[in-house]
């Protein structure tokens, strides 16, 4: 599945992740994730591959990758991560177009409410959000790890 946008002055496309993009992506994550992802790209990108690998979205630009979007739907839920667009790209609408493509492909599973979780310190992203309708709910987020990954 591909998109085509030419939102703004980029033009760029919407597609499902595929192995030739896994060096764009890793630059991507490391120019976003940096200070934040303890688990290589390599193995996050194994793990997504073996589950609903079609709700691991990236924005191309070229031969470039710009943004990505990981989603996962649980029978109940679904979730977002691994939202990102590289600095010299947004302002686009690119993190737009990954969102709106994925909340697009998780309701074709089903899923009827979509939650995600934004790190203390990152009002922009929440301002993002919120510009895509998500809304800050009152909860606590609650995490454990069991085994394996510790993304
Ligand atoms: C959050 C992020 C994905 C947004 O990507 P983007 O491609 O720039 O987003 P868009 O261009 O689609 O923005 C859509 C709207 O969201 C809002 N928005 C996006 N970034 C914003 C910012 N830094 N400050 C305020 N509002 C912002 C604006 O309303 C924007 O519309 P506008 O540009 O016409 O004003 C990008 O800033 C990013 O990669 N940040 C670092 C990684 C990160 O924090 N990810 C989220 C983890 S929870």
């Amino acid at each position: 599945m591909s998109d085509n946008f030419a939102a703004g002055p980029i033009a760029f496309s919407v597609v499902t992740y595929a192995d030739r993009y896994l060096d764009g992506v890793k630059a991507l994550w490391t120019e976003s994730f940096s200070e934040t992802q303890t688990t290589p790209a390599e193995l996050v990108i194994a793990a997504k591959l073996a589950i609903q690998p079609d709700l691991f979205v990236i924005a191309t630009a070229g031969d470039s990758v710009i943004g990505s979007v990981m989603g996962g739907y649980d029978g109940h839920r679904g979730w977002l991560y691994a939202v990102a667009v590289l600095k010299s790209r947004r302002r686009n609408g690119v993190g737009t177009a990954l969102i709106r493509e994925v909340e697009t492909r998780l309701a074709c599973l089903g899923c009827t409410k979509i939650n995600l979780q934004v790190r203390p310190g990152n009002p922009a992203a929440v301002l993002f959000y919120e510009f895509l309708g998500y809304l800050v709910e009152d909860r606590v987020s609650m995490g454990k790890r069991v085994h394996g990954l510790s993304a």
